[in-house]
């Protein structure tokens, strides 16, 4: 028996969505440009999914641009954003210290190329005190980054007064919402923001397809160019097959959310409840609350996390040590050591995230 507990890495497909994908693939292969029936069969896939993603985070359809995943959402809205800016005199870029590297090396290019960058600091719960934020905004600052959800810890952070408190200074401010997108309610007039990322594979679609919803009149510049796609803010022939794979996903979730949220909820605090009680020396890093419901980050005092990695793995159990991207590398977690923890907490540590197909068994 195998079990998969690292959802926030990627999730497996739903056989709904394979069935949508499939269908695209093999009878509306046209492509959505083009003038005659097989184009527009290709057009109305679009724009099904652009309105599916649309009602997942409370937005218009017009405003979603489908991407090749959160990465790309991630870099048209920081490179996208500054390009447009540049012209006003704002040359500056804040972010936290816990966000993906899609903004975290995204920033530092920026930087490269003579933007000043203020990374916010977090505290031991994970999450971004707006306080920080406060201190740290300037006359000239162009965009706020903050993710909604942590991808190693699952804490939420406090979107909505952080980007109060941006638009107070004229800054725009753009949200990472890969992560929370699909496990708790978002929607994109609550929190107050400008631009939101999100990645359908984190929520049983596929693999490279994903969006920036860009809030009407919000000023950007397209990162890709050519063609008119998009509203001519993102060149290049749509992925029709995965963005359909992407709406049929969010019609799907939308349509769940609370009762799997619960459902989630309840597991992933049992399974924390048994592993802190059973074993010494654990304990959860992060805030517990708020949190998204499937994820939970535990350090385990005295064990290497990626040899408790393997162990697990071996038995049938797969977890991951922080992002994905520093698998593979004993590179301790940036979200952890952000946190201020000591070293060897920093790689003593395990995420667990589940999803649709955990059971209570
Ligand atoms: C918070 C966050 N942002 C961005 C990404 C990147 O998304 P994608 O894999 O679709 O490029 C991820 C994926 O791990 C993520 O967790």
């Amino acid at each position: 028996m195998r079990i998969y507990f690292d959802h926030n890495a990627t999730t497996p497909l739903d056989q709904s969505v394979v069935e949508v994908i499939t269908t695209v693939l093999t009878e509306d292969f046209g492509n959505a440009s083009s003038v005659h029936h097989f184009g527009q069969r290709a057009k109305a896939r679009l724009d099904e999914a652009r309105s599916g993603v649309a009602e997942l985070i409370g937005a218009e359809p017009s405003e979603i641009v489908c991407t090749s995943g959160g990465t790309e959402a991630d870099n048209f809205a920081l490179r996208g954003v500054a390009e447009a800016l540049e012209p006003t005199g704002r040359r500056h870029l804040i972010a936290s210290a816990i966000e993906h590297e899609a903004v975290l090396v995204t920033l530092k290019a920026l930087a490269r190329r003579g933007w000043r960058t203020t990374l916010l600091p977090v505290g031991q719960s994970g999450i971004v005190d707006p306080a920080a934020l406060a201190g740290a905004l300037a006359d000239d600052t162009a965009l706020v980054s903050v993710m909604h959800a942590n991808n190693e810890l699952g804490t939420i952070q406090p979107v909505a007064d952080l980007a109060r408190l941006a638009h107070a200074r004229g800054a725009l401010f753009h949200t990472d919402a890969v992560q929370s997108v699909a496990k708790v309610p978002v929607d994109v007039g609550a929190l107050g923001v400008d631009l939101l990322s999100l990645s359908a594979h984190k929520f049983n679609g596929p693999k490279g397809a994903g969006a920036l919803w860009i809030k009407r009149g919000t000023r950007i510049t397209a990162i890709l160019t050519g063609g008119k796609h998009e509203r001519t803010r993102r060149a290049g022939t749509e992925n029709v097959p995965a963005i359909a794979g992407m709406g049929a996903a969010a019609r799907l979730a939308a349509g769940k959310l609370k009762r799997e949220g619960e459902r989630l909820a309840a597991l992933r605090d049992r399974l924390e409840r048994g592993v802190l009680e059973r074993v010494p020396g654990t304990a959860v890093n992060g805030a517990l609350e708020p949190r998204v419901p499937n994820t939970t980050n535990i350090s385990f005092e005295g064990i290497e996390a990626e040899s408790l990695l393997i162990a697990l793995d071996l038995e049938g159990v797969a977890v991951s040590t922080g992002s994905a991207c520093s698998s593979g590398t004993l590179e301790p977690s940036h979200v952890l050591r952000a946190m201020g923890f000591p070293a060897h907490r920093t790689q003593n540590s395990i995420r667990i995230s589940l999803g649709q197909g955990n059971t209570d068994e």
